[in-house]
């Protein structure tokens, strides 16, 4: 039940070669999507900017440094794990799985996994979800590195990608989540989202995800207000990419970067702050933003979980737990679960 070509309606098909081919929407559905939302997120009275918009050719870049600076142990600490799962994740699966992942970005991480996939697969197909167009160069990066590797990458949203997942064919999936990427959605739509991961699944199908762990409020604190000052870099690039897509006129000496954590909601919390009253033209959102001094736009929540939080959510939305890996500090988690 190959649906590829209905599947064209929606998507546009690029085969770069026998092992490389993306699935894109549309370029009129993109633009009109983030015109519309800033429009309308930036024009309600609790201004904020979705995360996803972080990520152009820039931003993405400056994700990859964020992952490097010191004080940013998430990366570091969930690459230690997956070195564990190199051995012990194998045990879960047979030949038949094919890779696939949500918000695969530079797939460094992915790298972990792909070793042994590929090693133990005659062929090993890996299917890259991302909003970034940063998917196409680390796609290129992963088969230079593996001679028995296909890649399938869709460059769209999470939710579009797993659309597509659903009616592509019958072919086993393992799914990742990686970075604790889940922790931005807030709890109701984390609930959603994982209702459609569960909904996407087939039987038999297996989801690991990576969730960051509750802990100290000044590791916490730290992480996102790194010294060398990448993640302010991260945070404001969003405006210039609205100034550069969206014909904007926000002068980015106006903001700062303001990140906290919300103990009660286990939350890390991020925002642009304004620096000034002032007054923004955002031309193609049709939108006159007015912001007092001190006002704040939100971008990003990153919600930290404790492991019985993590197992009875997963639990409540129908998975089965198989395992979860710490590492030694128990600052983050991968849990693998299943549909029956
Ligand atoms: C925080 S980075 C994590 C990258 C990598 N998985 C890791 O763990 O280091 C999030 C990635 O997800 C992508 N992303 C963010 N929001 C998305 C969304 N709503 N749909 C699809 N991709 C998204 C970004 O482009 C980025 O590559």
């Amino acid at each position: 039940m190959n649906n590829a070509l209905q599947e064209n309606k929606k998507y546009k098909k690029f085969v770069v070669d026998s092992r490389l081919q993306y699935f894109k929407p549309h370029a009129t559905k993109i633009e009109k999507t983030f015109a519309e939302e800033i429009s309308s997120t930036l024009g309600s009275n609790s201004k904020s900017i979705h995360p996803k918009f972080f990520y152009d050719n820039k931003g993405s870049e400056l994700f990859k440094q964020i992952c490097s600076v010191s004080e940013y142990y998430p990366t570091r600490t969930e690459i230690s794990i997956l070195q564990k799962l190199q051995t012990e994740l194998p045990p879960f699966l047979d030949e038949d799985f094919r890779l696939v992942e949500l918000g695969s970005g530079s797939s460094v991480k992915t790298r972990l996994i792909l070793d042994f996939f590929t090693s133990s697969q005659k062929n090993t197909e890996y299917f890259p979800i991302d909003i970034s167009e940063i998917l196409t160069e680390s796609s290129e990066e992963l088969l230079n590195d593996y001679k028995n590797l296909t890649i399938t990458g869709i460059i769209d949203t999470y939710e579009g990608g797993l659309e597509f997942l659903k009616t592509y064919d019958d072919k086993k999936n393992l799914i990742i989540f990686l970075g604790s990427s889940f922790g931005n959605f807030s709890p109701i739509d984390g609930y959603k989202f994982l209702e459609k991961v569960y909904s996407t699944m087939k039987p038999g199908d297996l989801f690991l995800i990576g969730l960051d762990l509750v802990k100290d409020k000044t590791i916490l604190e730290s992480a996102y207000n790194d010294s060398e000052g990448i993640t302010a870099k991260f945070n404001l690039n969003v405006l210039s990419r609205i100034n550069d897509e969206l014909d904007a006129d926000f002068d980015l000496k106006n903001f700062s970067h303001y990140a906290i954590y919300n103990e009660k909601d286990q939350r890390i919390e991020m925002y642009l702050k304004s620096l000034a009253d002032q007054s923004i033209v955002v031309s193609k959102s049709d939108l006159e933003l007015k912001l007092q001094k001190d006002e704040l736009i939100h971008t990003e929540y990153s919600h930290k979980y404790r492991l019985s939080q993590i197992h009875d959510l997963l639990d409540d939305v129908g998975f089965e737990l198989k395992h979860t890996w710490l590492d030694d500090k128990k600052h983050f988690s991968l849990t693998l679960v299943s549909k029956n």
